[in-house]
């Protein structure tokens, strides 16, 4: 999911393009906002830390553009591509580190594991949906 800092910095091309040119296809994508209810549903693991709120708030400031991506080993291969959470740690030619703002508003997204890879997946996109 690219996030509202980077959507409303007009890097939504530049990133599809680096996230394409490393070797995802994109099956699903589409330009949508979150309600702040809806965003803290989407990250609900971090309801208990002291950022939730302010990520509620950030998540829900503008446009998003979510995205399902298929590749081998796309999980860890897109961690890798992004960077670390924290663009000041993040690497060299990382989403990150070329993108990002600050800890918070960090340019864009990545599921953790296939199986909230799915979860994510159909949270945009129904499940029923063909792609
Ligand atoms: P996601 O791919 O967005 O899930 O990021 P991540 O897996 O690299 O980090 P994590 O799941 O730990 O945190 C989710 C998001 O919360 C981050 O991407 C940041 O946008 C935000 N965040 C994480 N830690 C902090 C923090 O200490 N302060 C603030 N303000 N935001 C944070
Ligand atoms: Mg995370």
């Amino acid at each position: 999911m690219i996030k509202p800092d980077a959507v409303e910095g007009n890097h939504t091309g530049a990133i599809i393009r680096m996230i394409e040119e490393a070797g995802f296809r994109v099956v699903a994508i589409k330009k949508t906002q979150l309600t702040p209810e809806r965003a803290g549903q989407f990250y609900a693991v971090h309801r208990e830390r002291p950022f939730y709120n302010d990520l509620r708030t950030y998540m829900s400031s503008g446009a998003i553009v979510p995205m399902i991506l298929e590749k081998e080993n796309a999980v860890a291969d897109f961690r890798k591509l992004i960077g670390a959470t924290n663009p000041a740690q993040a690497e060299e030619g990382t989403i990150r580190k070329l993108y990002a703002k600050s800890l918070e508003a960090n340019a864009i997204h990545g599921s953790d594991s296939d199986e909230n890879a799915e979860i994510e997946g159909n949270f945009f996109f129904a499940a029923t949906e063909q792609y």
